[in-house]
């Protein structure tokens, strides 16, 4: 999908309400004089999401992809399918002296991206950061304090904020067609262990990183972040609070992180954002639910279910009555209440035809249009902030077993942004 039909799809053009959710979009505004442009790239890391968003860079032709960085022969290998001939680096900081390169992308374990990030800031270069961005709230907290001193673009990969059904949804909801927020739910349920195979047994921890506390927060860093950012768009705000609880239940064999986790996170007004995830059953699979007065979105499935239905047909409802008048001739009959079980409301899509792509590509072909004009996207980085420490903050309420509270001097300056540095 190009950003043309994006926009189509979305079926908002010129609408300020689209661009007042989800700011981010002003990106497009100057497409038509990036054209004849290129952003020259270099990756650092390229095992398996380095090469998918290598994938979608190779296909821009406002990309060129300068050089690679990678530590593992393999993952430089397979990088070299994609890239034949580009510059190899085995170490980031000779990359990023390398004046070809205008901006990074850095798809490294968690425990990799803050020196790399802060480095990168340093020497000038625009960056494309994984997420999350680091590996506790005050890196974090420090690269976000990088970012605006350095003038720089900064992408975080939370590429929802890209999807064309989430942005269409996002604007129902603060638009207030679906009335206010009561709850939020999100959950990823899955059925396997994050094990990867390898040939030597000392290569386990490079490789599983994300199964070891030293570079990895697991369930929170990896999963959770995507599906609490949706929680902050939603509602511009974040949780003040969260609690909740960790553990290991399935996957015992020599895994650090939790396998199964389940949090509350409290906002200002006692709306809550609840989470769950679990990784030895997948029948749930994986969905972020905004519970409105007016209705309720899925937005995995694309769907939403206006909170009241369609009456059931005339015959049905002559039955119900028949049915209710017996009942009400017997004294003992009947029920004083309602069954109040989930109801068969099919819903409708939010988007009549979703798009492929879970905004990975869109994200990527905005990330080089910021590059080319130099002009910071509203709000992007922001929601990547919000993101890994709403991640980082849950984390360390199931490590400390204690409810949390948002540390004040975390916060950032979430809705007045800067718009744009150039
Ligand atoms: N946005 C998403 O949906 C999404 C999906 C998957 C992964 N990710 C993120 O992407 C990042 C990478 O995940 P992955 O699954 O590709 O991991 P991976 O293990 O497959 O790849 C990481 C690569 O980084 C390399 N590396 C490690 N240390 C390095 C160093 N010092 N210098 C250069 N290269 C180094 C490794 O050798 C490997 O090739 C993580 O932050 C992860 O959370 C994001």
């Amino acid at each position: 999908m190009n950003r043309k039909d994006f926009i189509k799809s979305i079926g908002l053009i010129g609408s300020g309400l689209l661009m007042a959710s989800s700011p981010w979009l002003n990106v497009f505004s100057e497409e038509k004089k990036t054209v004849g442009y290129r952003a020259r790239i270099g990756i650092i890391g390229t095992g398996s999401r380095g090469q998918l968003l290598m994938k979608f860079l190779a296909k821009n032709p406002k990309v060129e992809i300068v050089a690679i960085c990678d530590i593992y022969q393999p993952s430089i290998d397979k990088a070299l399918r994609i890239v034949p001939g580009t510059r190899i680096y085995k170490d980031y900081r000779s990359l990023l002296e390398n004046k070809n390169v205008d901006a990074v992308v850095i798809a490294t374990p968690l425990d990799q991206h803050y020196p790399m990030v802060m480095d990168a800031f340093e020497v000038g270069k625009h960056v494309f950061c994984e997420k999350s961005i680091a590996y506790c709230m005050e890196d974090t907290f420090r690269v976000y304090q990088k970012y605006l001193n350095a003038n720089r673009v900064f992408f975080v990969g939370q590429q929802r904020l890209f999807d064309p059904s989430y942005i269409k949804a996002m604007e129902m909801v603060h638009n207030g067609t679906l009335g206010s927020i009561s709850a939020l739910r999100m959950y990823w349920h899955r059925n396997n262990d994050w094990r990867r195979p390898i040939d030597k047994p000392e290569l386990d921890e490079q490789i599983n990183w994300r199964l070891y506390n030293a570079h990895s927060k697991g369930i929170m860093t990896e999963l959770a972040c995507h599906q609490l950012q949706i929680g902050t768009w939603a509602r511009r705000q974040i949780p003040n609070k969260v609690l909740g609880h960790g553990a290991i239940t399935f996957w015992k064999e020599n895994r650090e992180v939790y396998d199964n986790a389940s949090l509350i996170y409290i906002y200002d007004d006692g709306v809550k954002m609840n989470y769950d995830s679990v990784l030895s059953n997948k029948f749930y699979g994986l969905e972020e639910q905004i519970l409105c007065s007016n209705g309720t979105l899925e937005l995995e499935k694309n769907k939403l279910y206006y909170e009241e239905i369609e009456p059931a047909p005339a015959f049905l409802q002559m039955i119900n009555e028949a049915e209710n008048k017996l009942f009400d001739a017997l004294p003992f009959a009947g029920t004083s209440w309602v069954p109040e079980t989930a109801n068969e409301n099919k819903g409708h899509h939010i988007l009549d035809a979703k798009s492929n792509g879970d905004g990975t590509s869109l994200m990527l072909y905005a990330f080089a249009e910021s590059v080319i004009t130099g002009t910071q996207p509203s709000l992007i980085a922001e929601e990547g902030y919000y993101a890994t420490q709403l991640s980082l903050l849950g984390h360390q309420a199931m490590e400390e077993g204690k409810t949390l509270i948002f540390p004040d001097e975390y916060k950032i300056n979430y809705l007045n942004h800067k718009l744009a540095f150039h």
